[in-house]
């Protein structure tokens, strides 16, 4: 099958598009001709050998897909043809794929494969942010940069969802007006956001921050949020890891959150099944619909991770890897 694979850790542009044998499954697994794969930041990572997953060269790269399963246990609830979508550790940019059962969820109907496959990570981590992890309620105020980013996209529709004002943080016009459309009720540049954050609230502050950034504006986010805020630390696409003072902490009552959802991990504190369950509805009714402003073929999957890497992507782009 054809596969796209790092044989190197030499980042995106060396990944490598070879022939490579179809997974075999074991016992708890499923095997999935995959339609479509989504690009997403740890593919990035992954590239160069730098995700927290360390998976041995060479290996097939991809950690998101849509498809229809082949092979599984016959307990495992998935039928020969079913149409599903699912994460694995690696492997997804491929003809095949296989990864744990309970990796795998069941895509209705009305869904392609396309934009199914640029959901799982995206979707689901922003769920288990701003439900388990940060209790968003509706009538807060939340700050969230790299909005027009893949994981931006979802935080952004499911915070509105929940009934918050969204003020998105993001580098460029065009990528101010992709948040907009998504949801975004006030759109402000990084380089003066904590100005424009105290003039949107008054003074105030926001009540949270979520941070899939870092970097240099990590002081900043503090200084921007209100007594009692949150900030969840979701990435570092900005490079550095930030250290705090942690006496800010102390005198505003401010609570730094960790954000790691795991479903990429051999093991997972968090249900995908149970999460996917409450989305559902939501998605089925279009609301929780990535922006998906690139489909590429899966040959070009080097350029598409490239592009994420040199932040010049715009939402998300997905590869199609059978003909709709
Ligand atoms: N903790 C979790 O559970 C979890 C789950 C999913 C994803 N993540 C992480 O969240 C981060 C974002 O993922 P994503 O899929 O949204 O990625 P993405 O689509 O590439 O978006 C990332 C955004 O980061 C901003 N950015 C700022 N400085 C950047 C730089 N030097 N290089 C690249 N981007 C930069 C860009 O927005 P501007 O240009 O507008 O600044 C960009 O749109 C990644 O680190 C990913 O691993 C974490």
């Amino acid at each position: 099958m054809r596969a796209v694979r790092n044989t190197t850790h030499g980042g995106p542009r060396l990944l490598e598009i070879q022939d490579s044998p179809i997974p075999h499954r074991a016992p708890g697994e499923v095997l999935i001709e995959v339609h479509a794969a989504g690009v997403a930041y740890p593919d990035v990572l992954q590239s160069r050998g730098e995700y927290q997953l360390r998976v041995p060269l060479p290996f097939t790269v991809g950690c998101e897909f849509a498809g229809v399963v082949v092979e599984a246990d016959a307990d495992s609830g998935f039928a020969v043809g079913a149409r599903v979508l699912g994460v694995a550790g690696a492997g997804a940019f491929a003809e095949y794929v296989v990864t744990p059962a309970d990796r795998v969820l069941n895509l209705p109907d009305e869904i392609g494969f396309v934009q199914a496959a640029a959901m799982p990570i995206n979707v689901l981590s922003a769920e288990f942010a701003l439900g388990e992890r940060g209790s968003l309620r509706a009538g807060e105020t939340v700050l969230i940069h790299g909005a027009a980013g893949g994981l931006g996209i979802a935080l952004t529709q499911q915070a509105k969802l929940r009934g918050a004002e969204v003020i998105a943080v993001v580098s460029t016009p065009e990528k101010g007006e992709l948040a907009r459309t998504v949801g975004a009720d006030h759109v402000i540049s990084p380089y003066n956001f904590l100005d424009e954050t105290r003039a949107i609230t008054a003074g105030r502050g926001v009540d949270m921050v979520l941070d899939p950034v870092g970097g240099e504006r990590f002081t900043d986010s503090l200084r921007a949020l209100t007594t009692r805020g949150r900030l969840l630390v979701l990435g570092f696409t900005g490079g550095s890891i930030p250290t705090v003072k942690v006496n800010r902490l102390l005198l505003t009552n401010t609570t730094i959150v960790g954000v790691a959802w795991e479903g990429l991990m051999p093991e997972s504190s968090v249900s995908l099944p149970d999460q996917w369950a409450r989305l559902v509805p939501h998605v089925a009714r279009g609301l929780l619909a990535p922006v998906i402003s690139d489909v590429l073929p899966l040959d070009r999957a080097p350029e598409a991770v490239a592009a994420l890497d040199e932040r010049r992507a715009l939402g998300k782009t997905v590869l199609t890897v059978r003909e709709p």
